[in-house]
């Protein structure tokens, strides 16, 4: 990771607007992980990752796109979950927002995490360009496939070649940098890390087999496998990863001891086991044309108990924390609540007979309601802390500068949170309802939440809602949009 702004040479620290306090030497030394008092500037020092800004810029762009695509009635549930239109608005969520913004934040933390540098600062964004290029490709080969591009069966491989070549880059990158301390919140990276190997695999075989390029055995993987893919992706990969690093920055943002190693672990290898199930015994019932069902079973009772041991590590962070809730705690709790629905809905939806009709209700509220409002509240937060550390760490102890929360207009934000996730639950029931123009309405709303989102984040990274006295002292220079300048 780079080392930008590194504090180490100063002696002083501010402890809120117009105050300067001591630093002392073990509070420099350990400012992630040793909450000392009610303030954020206990975190300062920590590097800045150059690229995040624009790993979070280009989600939330695609973020956008799926919601355009969602209002204009495009895809599920206008069509077929299976349609290609459907595919193009599953990559988009599930690559271009979600694996986006998540990659982004883990440059940022699994350095913080492990205290070790990023393996290599030079590799992050070479692995943007890959990715953005190979979902550009796939993308347009799912609307070749569906005729609204001229046939073009290699778009696909390509796509698939470069999402590879793309997300090598960051495994490699976060596995390196992680598997040097493999602790707590770090072996839930390393484990969504191997899920995310897992899913690209399949989702490689697919793209060869639509273009007619895998043979029997790639026809077997694609007419079978396509669950297999999803879990590992969605479970795997996206959940496992947001649990691991939500541990970390839940304990951060509320002064909160951290969950112990034994505790955590146990609801790691409850998550772990449901993705080895789904993917192991997945595949041995593809290559012995076996039933299906037994395998996910298991894996589902596998996930259920990893969401139940994590509401357990939630309630105890919760519990000891030391300090008010801030609005991204609270919209993440919003998100805990989706987590929570999803897995009522999945058991009622498997007890009633209905989730093969209902899946996508299902995993809409899940990508949406859980996993997307986590990364919304927590980009809020994030995005005002690090600008906070590019903007006023320089300066530190040498002029007044003001606090992170300084940055924030929470009264403003909470309403843009409040209908997104309204939104996100009023379009799950349309979706259960079987209602697609009610559908199209929510996502709207959903649009209209988001937009107000994206545009605080804006103004939080042009200091907009600094009061002037404090906005720039002398010496700090105005954060960049896009990155954070070295
Ligand atoms: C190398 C990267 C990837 C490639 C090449 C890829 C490719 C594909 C292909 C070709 C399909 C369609 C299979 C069919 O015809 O039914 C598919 C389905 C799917 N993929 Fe991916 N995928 C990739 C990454 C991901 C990731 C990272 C996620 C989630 C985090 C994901 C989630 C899904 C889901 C949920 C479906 C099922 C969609 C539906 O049935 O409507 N994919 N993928």
């Amino acid at each position: 990771m780079g080392t930008r702004p590194s504090l180490r040479h100063h002696k002083e620290r501010r402890g809120g607007p117009g105050k300067i306090i001591r630093m002392t030497p073990g509070s420099r030394r350990n400012f992630f992980a040793e909450p000392e008092r009610d303030d954020e500037t206990i975190m300062i020092g920590g590097g800045i990752s150059r690229w995040t800004m624009a790993y979070f810029a280009t989600a939330l762009t695609w973020l956008l796109a799926a919601l355009a695509l969602m209002v204009a009635g495009i895809g599920h549930p206008a069509t077929d979950l299976a349609a290609p239109d459907t595919l193009v608005l599953v990559h988009v969520v599930c690559i271009g927002w979600l694996s986006l913004a998540m990659c982004g934040a883990l440059f940022q933390f699994v350095p913080v995490l492990v205290a070790k540098p990023l393996f290599s600062e030079g590799l992050v964004l070479p692995a943007l360009g890959l990715l953005t290029a190979g979902l550009v490709a796939l993308l347009a080969g799912f609307m070749a496939l569906g005729g609204r591009l001229p046939s073009a069966p290699w778009l696909l491989p390509l796509g698939a070649v470069l999402l590879v070549a793309g997300f090598g880059l960051v495994v490699i990158n976060l596995g390196v940098t992680a598997w040097l301390r493999p602790t707590g919140p770090a072996r839930f990276v390393l484990v969504g890390l191997a899920s995310l190997c897992a899913t690209a695999a399949f989702g490689t075989v697919f793209a060869f087999a639509l273009a007619g390029w895998a043979g029997p055995t790639g026809d077997a993987v694609l007419a079978r496998a396509v669950p297999l893919h999803a879990i590992a992706g969605l479970g795997g990969w996206l959940t496992l990863t947001a649990m691991g690093v939500s541990y970390r920055l839940l304990s951060m943002f509320m002064l909160a001891p951290e969950v112990e190693d034994r505790q955590s672990r146990l609801t790691l290898a409850a998550g772990a086991l449901a993705v080895v199930t789904t993917v192991g015994g997945g595949a041995v019932t593809i290559g012995f044309a076996m039933g299906q069902n037994v395998v996910l079973s298991v894996a589902a009772i596998f996930g259920l108990s990893c969401a139940a041991l994590y509401g357990r590590d939630l309630a105890g962070i919760f519990r000891d924390r030391k300090r008010q809730l801030e609005l991204n705690t609270r919209m993440a709790i919003l998100s805990f609540a989706s987590l929570a629905g999803a897995a009522v809905l999945g058991i009622a939806l498997v007890s009633m007979g209905t989730l093969t009709s209902h899946s996508g209700a299902f995993v809409f509220l899940a990508v949406f309601g859980w996993l997307s409002g986590l990364v919304l509240a927590k980009l809020y937060k994030i995005i005002a802390f690090l600008t906070w550390l590019e903007t006023y760490g320089p300066v530190m102890g040498r002029a007044p500068t003001p606090r992170v929360q300084d940055l924030v207009t929470e009264s403003r934000a909470t309403k843009w949170f409040a209908i997104y996730h309204l939104s996100v639950w009023t379009g799950t029931l349309a979706l259960l309802a079987q209602e697609p123009n009610a559908f199209r309405v929510t996502a709207a709303a959903m649009t209209v939440g988001v937009v107000g989102i994206v545009h605080e984040i804006i103004r939080i990274r042009r200091l907009e809602d600094v009061a002037p006295p404090l906005r720039l002292p002398a010496g700090a220079a105005a954060p960049h949009l896009l990155f954070a300048k070295s």
